[in-house]
C-alpha cells in the first residue's frame, strides 16, 4: 500500500505516527508474502500496542483543541480498534502464531488503513486544515 500526500493533516507528528504505521502494515504484507508472517505477528502485536496509546491519545487531544465536530464519534472507532487489538493479542498469547492469528492481525491493520486513516482520520485532515 502507497503513502498518499493527500492524507495529510499537516500535523507532523500525526502525518509521521501514519507513515509508520503504513510502513509497518507494508511490512506484515512482506514477511505473509515470503511466507514469514509468523515470525512477525508478536512484534507487529506490541508495536501496535504502544503506537495506539500514542498516537490515539496525540490526535485525540488534536480534535478537542481544535473542535473537531466528529471527535466522538472517532474516538469511539478508536476504542473498538484498542479492544479488536486486545482481544487478537489474546488469541495470539492463547494460540500462538497459528496461520489463522497471523491472517486475523493481517486483516485488522490493512482494514484499519483502508477504512480508517484513508477515511475518517481523511475527514479530521480536512476539517483541520481548513480552519
Ligand atoms: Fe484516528
Amino acid at each position: 500500500m502507497e503513502w498518499n500526500d493527500n492524507l495529510l493533516t499537516g500535523v507532523e507528528k500525526i502525518d509521521n505516527q501514519h507513515k509508520e504505521l503504513l510502513r509497518r502494515v507494508n511490512n506484515v504484507l512482506d514477511a505473509c508474502n515470503q511466507r514469514k508472517g509468523k515470525e512477525i505477528v508478536g512484534e507487529t502485536l506490541d508495536f501496535l500496542e504502544s503506537y495506539v496509546a500514542e498516537h490515539f491519545h496525540d490526535e485525540e487531544n488534536l480534535q478537542i483543541e481544535s473542535q473537531f465536530p466528529g471527535y466522538e464519534g472517532h474516538r469511539q472507532l478508536h476504542a473498538r480498534f484498542i479492544k479488536d487489538l486486545k482481544d487478537l493479542k489474546s488469541r495470539f498469547e492463547k494460540d500462538g502464531a497459528s496461520i489463522l492469528v497471523v491472517i486475523e492481525v493481517n486483516k485488522t491493520i490493512v482494514g484499519w488503513l483502508r477504512d480508517h486513516i484513508m477515511k475518517v482520520d481523511k475527514e479530521f485532515a480536512d476539517y483541520y486544515k481548513s480552519r
